[in-house]
């Protein structure tokens, strides 16, 4: 292991170090999660089948409404839209929740506290932001004093988070933490329950793990977040 990579890890707390196993892909049977395209959180279809608009914007399009947008009440205390940032053709599409404080003032997805542990977990597996990975969140505007997002802002800003996947077309999606994992796939079991599985959105195989500003504060739990990298890295490499 070289110096760098040993910090990184020192850094995650993830030392003693974990090994990708070779048998790793044994427990990827694909679970189809979302047979009825339905999300039950929201009763919306999953799918991008509908009429809104927003499933026929281009890229350009798609940021000059996401900055425009007033569809819920989050856009009242904004400062800025936070639209998603990195490699329009990710392999890697990590996924939050929605802007904190910092993201907010920056207009760019976990550049704060969290972000930082994002970044390195990313390194750990020999990733970064913008090289074939895009990073985004459940809602594009702030939740006043980082609260969670309520369903309503979460259903009025699903269908930008449905087009950027469609224009993205990654190989595997990332879910950082509960509100990702629930609303991508429409279910509110433990987070515990839903690591460790490939998930299906919409034909897209979808790994959740937790998210950094949880793993920032359950210091334990990132040698289980180490697994899931390592589960998620050996999964992309099956997928090629
Ligand atoms: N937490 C998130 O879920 N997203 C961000 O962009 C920053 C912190
Ligand atoms: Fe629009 Fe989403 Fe912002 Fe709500 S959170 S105002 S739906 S961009």
């Amino acid at each position: 292991m070289n110096d760098r990579r040993k910090k990184i890890l020192n850094e995650l707390g993830l030392t003693p170090r974990w090994k990708i196993r070779a048998d790793s892909t044994l427990e990827t049977s694909v679970l189809n999660d979302n047979a009825t395209g339905l999300n039950e959180l929201t009763g919306d279809s999953v799918d991008a089948t509908s009429e809104n608009p927003v499933y026929q914007m281009s890229w350009k399009q798609l940021k000059l409404a996401v900055s425009q947008c007033t569809a819920c009440s989050l856009h009242e205390t904004r400062k800025n839209t936070v639209f998603g940032v990195g490699d329009e053709q990710a392999d890697w599409l990590f996924v939050g929740e929605g802007p904190g404080a910092r993201e907010d003032e920056m207009g760019e997805p976990f550049v704060g506290q969290a972000g930082k542990l994002l970044d390195q977990m990313l390194a750990a597996i020999h990733l970064k932001r913008g090289d074939r990975v895009y990073i985004a969140n459940i809602v594009k505007c702030r939740p006043p004093n980082n609260r969670n997002p309520a369903i309503t802002e979460i259903s009025a800003c699903r269908p930008y988070l449905s087009r950027q996947i469609e224009l993205i077309s990654p190989k595997l999606i990332i879910a950082l933490g509960k509100v990702a994992a629930e609303n991508l796939l429409g279910r509110s079991d433990s987070l515990g329950s839903l690591r460790g599985k490939i998930h299906d959105l919409s034909g897209t195989p979808l790994i959740v793990t937790y998210h950094p500003a949880y793993l920032l504060r359950a210091l334990p739990e990132k040698a289980k977040a180490w697994k899931d990298l390592c589960f998620a890295k050996a999964t992309m490499q099956s997928l090629k």
